[in-house]
């Protein structure tokens, strides 16, 4: 008697249990619909599907117009980071096997007639063998991989990131070749 009493009382309690539960996702689903769920078309800020990349833009992106030679060097983003393009790349990209336009100026033999940036020590070396080499390394060739253009945004999200330096002139010259391997222990 007590026995099935005991039973009866347990029978009750897991019935009461999964009523709950199944009332529990009722709810949930209602709460779902009221706040208003963002789609997978609608996510993210570039406001098309995300199963297009046709569609994706950035509308209303200005790039700089200067023309080498005429254009101010933009602060680079943090010690011995690779430094913005400040001049407009019209007619320079894209770079192909056969026409690297950027060295024409850029290549150190040339930069100071051009009054451009003599491209770095940093882009002559094999850093895998640490190899010096007479021409620009092949993993350099790509300038544009590296080096972009910027567009005077009005970004949604503001960047609050603070680049450090170790020196005033790091703000826009680099000495990577001076400090690569600063804190590489030979042990
Ligand atoms: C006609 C010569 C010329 C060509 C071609 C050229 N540049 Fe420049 N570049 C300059 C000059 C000059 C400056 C300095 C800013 C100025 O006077 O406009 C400069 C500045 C830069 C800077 C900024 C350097 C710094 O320290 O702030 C980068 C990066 C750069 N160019 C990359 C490139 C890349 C990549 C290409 C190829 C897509 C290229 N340049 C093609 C002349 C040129
Ligand atoms: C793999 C990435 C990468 C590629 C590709 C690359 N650079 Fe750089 N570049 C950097 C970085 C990082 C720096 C800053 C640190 C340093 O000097 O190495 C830099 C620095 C520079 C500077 C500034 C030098 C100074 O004294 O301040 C110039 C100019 C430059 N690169 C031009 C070029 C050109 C032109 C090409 C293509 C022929 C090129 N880079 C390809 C990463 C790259």
């Amino acid at each position: 008697m007590r026995k099935g009493y005991f039973i009866s009382a347990l029978m009750a309690l897991i019935l009461a249990f999964s009523v709950g539960c199944a009332k529990n996702s009722d709810v949930k689903q209602e709460e779902d619909k009221k706040v208003n769920l963002i789609t997978e078309e609608e996510l993210g800020y570039r406001t098309t599907t995300l199963y297009d990349e046709k569609l994706a833009q950035t509308p209303g992106n200005v790039y700089h117009t200067e023309i080498a030679g005429t254009s101010k060097r933009i602060e680079r983003a943090f010690d011995n980071a690779p430094p913005m393009i400040p001049h407009s790349t019209e007619g320079l990209l894209p770079i192909t096997k056969d026409n690297n336009m950027c060295t024409g100026c850029h290549m150190p033999e040339m930069a100071k007639a051009m009054g451009a940036v003599p491209i770095p020590k940093s882009h002559f070396v094999n850093l895998r063998t640490n190899q010096e080499l007479d021409t620009l390394y092949q993993g350099r060739f790509n300038c544009s991989q590296c080096h972009t253009p910027q567009a005077k945004t009005d970004p949604i999200v503001e960047n609050k990131f603070e680049g450090a330096f170790r020196t005033k002139e790091g703000r826009f010259s680099s000495n990577l070749m001076d400090n690569i391997n600063e804190g590489v222990s030979a042990d």
